[in-house]
């Protein structure tokens, strides 16, 4: 029997302060009414605070999921971490989890795929599961794009929140967890969504500071439309890969960047809104967040044997999908 690696718990953390679009519109020249028509958020969390990286995102989730799943912290095998907003460049933000959470006897590391993140780090996470070589793995996806958000720069900064969460993966000799992974890059992708300055090609300057390179850049249209187009066709094909119909599908789990990408999505899949994991209103867009907030968000309402579909869009461009049977009824 093939062994597979299945989720056997989530848990995720959004910082506690609420910014919603009201407060928005004190800041940049835009309006609840245009934000929710044009990307569906009402509001999103913000981490504040001195000191305060993703790292204390990461850690309040992974603290939450090893108490709920009853796990000892030196079991844990391997922690990586899926963000684009790491604490500091190095060391990686998984490490510093690691060592919050007091995971002694595993490794870590730190993987950047923008959105498409949680997807990335899933699909190697389950491979050291599937070879045998690990027991115990956890993925986190985080973001703390407040850090990295222009808040005078209104096409970015209404979508963008703070947040994330983490799941365990373990091994499986049921027919149950990560059945298949579509993953994509096209490298040709950072001209249209990247932050210019703070990497070894410009490091950071008095120059680079005032011209507010260290921030998000998008140019939003031409993102919305590779979105659209390529989240939609990877999750098509993952369904036909694996012989399965709209029917089949209990839940598409979307990156949560803009309702109107979900919707072409579900539409492309043939899914009623019904079986849409959503929750874009509440925190926006937390990059790398928002797969497992999403799957916490939604966990009483999942059973043993759910064929679910995560598909995501992002930076790099990266783009990708992944079906997986769920592990587990409510508890
Ligand atoms: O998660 C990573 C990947 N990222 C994405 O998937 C995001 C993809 N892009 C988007 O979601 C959308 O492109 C945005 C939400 C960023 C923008 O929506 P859009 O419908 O593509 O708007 P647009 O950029 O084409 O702008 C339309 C108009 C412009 O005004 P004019 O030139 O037509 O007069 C903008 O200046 O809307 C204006 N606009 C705004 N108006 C009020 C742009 N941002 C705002 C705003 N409030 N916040």
């Amino acid at each position: 029997m093939k062994k597979r690696a299945v989720i056997t718990g989530v848990h995720a953390w959004v910082p506690p302060y609420v910014l919603g679009n009201k407060e928005l519109e004190t800041m940049v020249d835009t309006n609840d009414e245009w934000i929710t028509s044009r990307t569906g958020i009402k509001e999103r969390r913000i981490l504040k605070g001195e000191n305060q990286g993703t790292s204390v995102i990461g850690t309040e989730a992974v603290k939450g999921l090893l108490e709920k799943t009853g796990t000892d912290p030196e079991d844990i095998d391997l922690i990586i971490c899926a963000t684009v907003t790491p604490d500091m460049l190095f060391p990686a933000t998984a490490n510093i989890v690691a060592h919050n959470v007091g995971a002694k006897n595993s490794y870590s590391f730190d993987i950047s795929a923008a959105c498409s993140g949680f997807l990335y780090a899933l699909t190697i996470g389950s491979q050291f599961i599937e070879t045998g070589a690990h027991k115990k793995v956890i993925i986190i996806g985080a973001d703390k794009m407040s850090s990295i958000v222009n808040y005078q720069d209104r096409t970015t900064c209404i979508i963008f929140g703070d947040g994330g969460g983490a799941v365990l993966l373990e091994p499986t000799e049921e027919p149950l967890g990560i059945m298949d992974s579509l993953l994509h890059t096209d490298g040709s992708g950072a001209d249209f969504l990247h932050m210019r300055a703070g990497g070894s090609r410009k490091p950071a300057t008095l120059e680079t500071v005032k011209n507010r390179e260290h921030y998000v850049f998008q140019e939003g249209s031409t993102v919305f439309k590779f979105a659209v187009t390529k989240m939609a066709d990877v999750s098509a094909k993952i369904m036909k890969k694996n012989n399965l119909n709209s029917e089949d599908v209990a839940w598409l789990v979307p990156h949560q960047a803009n309702k109107r990408i979900i919707d072409a999505t579900a539409n492309r899949m043939g899914i009623g809104p019904e079986k849409v994991m959503l929750n874009i209103e509440k925190y926006g867009n937390t990059t790398a967040g928002t797969l497992p907030l999403c799957l916490w968000d939604y966990e009483s309402q999942l059973k043993k044997g759910d064929n679910l579909i995560l598909a995501a869009f992002g930076g790099g461009f990266t783009w990708g999908a992944v079906y997986l049977k769920w592990g587990y009824d409510p508890k």
